[in-house]
């Protein structure tokens, strides 16, 4: 295997040095291009684009495989939980006993937000959505916790990880209390992280509140599977703003806002919005597949395709299998999951998705299980957040700390106006 390859330019020729990662995976290290041959590259929408070297998180989109730190998200979606998740992708390793205890304490010691911060919610209408209320109040708690937001001080970092993890948890369960009306709950630190959450969620402080471990255990589940996925969007975003040394919460409220499209987190949502057209409509699953195949029209089956899976996305797979399940044990029907199977069926065997390979992601069924869970749908991309903010965490730590940390500063190819002469008002036509 050759260590190097040739790139000829306008008669000469230059040696670019490659990279191979653990897997086998192969790049061109280009980083003396530009200095060498005073060409760049150009690759929008970075499909062919490696922005770091990471030892978090392989997929190999080709074959549906996702594994965190090595250990495949099927094996950990069924035996860990989110807060031993995080503390391996953070940290690179599974934690021992006392490693999780520690991690878990502080996670419990840093539930409650600023109580002043209260006071922001008073500010929203009743119908914002809860990722504008999220992304702002992530921002906002670098104004409050101002004794740790150097990003280059290990120290000052390993204090505001579990700090960012909890509020982050806190926040997400405010903003729906607020969005319906009701007071705000208390944190309770005794319970689980996943327990508090759902605690936070939907107690009230006139009735006893009994919290179901076949919701705790869904739950769990799902923020695994929504942990990490490499250099996504949304994580992609948390780098380059970090990478300009922007505090941590201030890195996570843009990842944040880059998560809330619909073609990345804000997907959930719209898969249940479709859904529920589509059961309007009369169950018509054909006439929605006509029209995410129709190029005159900007309809996408949404919760289908990915950039990164050519296969079925193994968390899909996963979520897909747990929405019968706990739908049973809650003893609920929802006539979404019936729509959403033949939806998939009649994608899977239809040439235009199966040409492209189009496969569920893990928007598709997550949302059934949200619904199932209690959590309406302007939730569900504040869901995905927390599941993702293990993994935000974890790649901004590496990019402080492991890696080369550059600031993030592309280039273009501009191809505008050369120059040009500024012509007074009077007279231009
Ligand atoms: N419905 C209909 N056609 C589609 C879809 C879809 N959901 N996804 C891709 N295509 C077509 C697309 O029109 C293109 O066709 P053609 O080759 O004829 O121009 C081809 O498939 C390749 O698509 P692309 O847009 O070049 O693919 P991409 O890698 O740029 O986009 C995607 C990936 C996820 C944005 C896209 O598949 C999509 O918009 N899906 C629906 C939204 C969605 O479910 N997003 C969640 C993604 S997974 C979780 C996450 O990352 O947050």
């Amino acid at each position: 295997m050759n260590n190097s390859v040739e790139l000829k330019i306008e008669g000469k020729t230059y040696t670019l040095p490659i990279i191979i990662g653990s897997q086998d995976e192969k790049a061109i290290d280009i980083r003396t291009l530009r200095n060498e041959t005073g060409y760049i590259t150009i690759d929008s929408g970075y499909g062919n684009t490696g922005s770091c070297q990471s030892s978090i998180t392989y997929i190999d989109g080709e074959k549906g495989i996702l594994r965190y730190r090595g250990i495949p998200v099927e094996v950990l979606a069924e035996k860990s939980t989110f807060v031993e998740t995080s503390y391996l992708l953070i940290y690179g390793h599974l934690p021992t006993k006392s490693e999780l205890s520690d991690f878990s304490n502080k996670l419990r010691y840093h539930s409650l937000i600023h109580e002043d911060m209260l006071h922001f919610y008073d500010g929203y209408p009743s119908t914002a959505h809860p990722m504008a209320i999220l992304s702002s109040m992530v921002c906002s708690l670098s104004a409050y916790y101002t004794d740790s937001l150097d990003p280059k001080d290990l120290e000052q970092v390993e204090h505001l990880i579990p700090r960012v993890l909890s509020k982050l948890r806190t926040i997400a369960a405010y903003s729906f209390k607020k969005s319906i009306g009701q007071p705000v709950i208390y944190p309770k630190n005794s319970l689980s992280y996943c327990e508090n959450f759902l605690h936070m969620m939907f107690a009230v402080p006139s009735e006893p509140y009994e919290i179901n471990p076949e919701a705790v255990a869904a739950l769990n589940m799902l923020l695994i599977l929504h942990a990490d996925h490499e250099q996504n969007c949304s994580t992609s975003t948390v780098r380059l703003v970090g990478s300009s040394d922007a505090n941590l919460f201030a890195s996570i409220a843009a990842g944040v806002c880059a998560l809330w499209g619909p073609k990345h987190g804000g997907a959930n949502q719209s898969v249940v919005e479709m859904l529920v057209e589509i059961e309007k409509n009369g169950r018509d699953v054909n006439a929605a597949l006509k029209a995410a195949k129709d190029k005159n029209s900007t309809f996408r089956l949404m919760g289908f395709g990915h950039r990164v899976y050519k296969n079925y996305d193994p968390r899909a797979k996963v979520i897909k299998a747990a929405c019968d399940n706990l739908l049973n044990k809650l003893k609920k029907k929802d006539p979404l999951l019936d729509i959403a199977r033949k939806l998939e069926e009649a994608a899977l065997s239809d040439s235009y998705f199966v040409e492209r390979k189009l496969f569920p992601n893990v928007d598709f069924y997550s949302g059934i299980m949200y619904r199932a869970l209690g959590i309406p749908k302007n939730m569900y991309t504040v869901m995905f957040s927390l599941g993702r903010l293990p993994g935000w965490i974890a790649h901004w730590r590496e990019m402080h700390f492991d890696n080369d940390d550059r600031i993030g500063r592309p280039r273009q190819i501009y191809t505008g106006e050369t120059l040009q002469e500024y012509r007074p008002i009077g007279d231009r036509n």
